[in-house]
């Protein structure tokens, strides 16, 4: 088990360490990026550690114009509108554009005992920001640009898959020991629009990465009616939110595949009461083999710390006693 976004600014001590350092800073530090990486792993005893780093990170490095503004998220100073605006998006070379990269993961993995997850930003999800210039809460644009110009469309997500391959090849060589792509916002798109304009390129994404020989875990939010075309894709794991129940999703994807998720975030921050029926309800719901315990989203900034080490020690107390561990 582990928790997206467990890094970060639920943490004191991450909120000291962002004290001194901007994001940005902090990712192209590997001191400081180990130390954030770490830091849930040290106080939560979570099964694994998720890179520090952003899904806009690769974009930063290749140059393009991307800020990470507080309270908003990603910020494009020069929309990518037209195939004119794909110059902006040159080939990723992790170990000239991103030294900092190979290094950080290195430097986590000496330190630690558990697998460290390398990941990087779904197709989708980073041509939706690159498309908007920043957030959206319907894709619109992106969309639109999808359903106008398909093979502008095809040549900004393909190259944003080649970005995708490139770093999480970085990260594994360097020692991580599983990815996940981040698809986030994916759940916009029918299910026809999903698999003519998106799936081809995610499973020439995950195609590129089967050789790495690692897990490779897709996440996407609201995908209920995604999951048969995601299931076509080649992931070995499948991240699900909290509107599928895990045992639809076992039934509805491929029995390979391994299922993660899925507790709603907002559990955090009802009583602990109503958060331990809610982890119950999960754990009776998820499959005895190929699962691993995440939320259905990120841990929410304003999630208290102590409720997150109780869940871990819930799950881990709960799949003790299924191995017959604990009496
Ligand atoms: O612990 C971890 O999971 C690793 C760190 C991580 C960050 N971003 C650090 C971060 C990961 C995995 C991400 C992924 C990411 N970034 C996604 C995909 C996951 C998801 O949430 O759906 C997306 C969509 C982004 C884009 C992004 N970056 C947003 C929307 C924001 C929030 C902006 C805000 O202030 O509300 C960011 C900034 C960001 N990335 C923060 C962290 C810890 C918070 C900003 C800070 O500390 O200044």
């Amino acid at each position: 088990m582990w928790f997206m976004r467990q890094a970060g600014r639920s943490l004191p001590e991450y909120r000291a360490v962002r004290e001194r350092a901007t994001l940005v800073e902090i990712t192209h530090s590997p001191e400081l990026a180990a130390e954030v990486t770490l830091q849930p792993v040290r106080r939560h005893g979570v099964d694994a550690a998720i890179l520090f780093s952003d899904i806009v990170t690769p974009l930063e490095a290749i140059g393009v114009d991307v800020e990470i503004r507080a309270g908003v998220g990603p910020v494009v100073a020069t929309p990518v509108r037209s195939a004119r605006d794909l110059r902006q998006l040159r080939e990723f070379e992790p170990a000239v554009d991103a030294p900092w990269l190979g290094e950080t993961v290195r430097l986590v993995c000496s330190e630690l005992s558990v697998p460290l997850i390398g990941f990087a930003g779904g197709p989708f999800t980073l041509a939706s920001y690159l498309v908007e210039g920043g957030p959206s809460k319907t894709q619109a644009r992106a969309k639109a640009l999808m359903l106008s110009d398909p093979a502008t469309w095809r040549a900004l997500l393909e190259r944003l898959a080649d970005i995708a391959v490139a770093s999480l090849t970085a990260q594994v060589q360097a020692g991580a020991q599983a990815v996940q792509v981040f698809d986030s916002w994916i759940g916009s798109l029918s299910a026809r629009q999903y698999t003519m304009h998106v799936l081809p390129v995610v499973r020439r994404l995950f195609d590129g990465l089967a050789a790495l020989g690692v897990p490779r875990i897709y996440f996407g939010l609201g995908t209920s009616h995604l999951l048969e075309p995601i299931g076509s894709i080649g992931a070995d794991a499948v991240g699900l939110d909290w509107r599928v129940p895990l045992d639809e999703g076992r039934m509805r994807l491929p029995a390979e595949v391994a299922l993660q998720g899925n507790l709603d975030p907002v559990a955090l921050l009802a009583t602990h009461q109503v958060l331990d029926a809610e982890v119950a309800e999960v754990l009776t719901r998820a499959p005895d083999r190929g699962y691993v315990f995440n939320l259905g989203h990120g841990v929410p900034a304003d999630a208290d710390p102590g409720l997150l080490t109780h869940v871990v020690e819930l799950v881990h107390a709960h799949h003790g006693h299924r191995q017959g561990l604990t009496p």
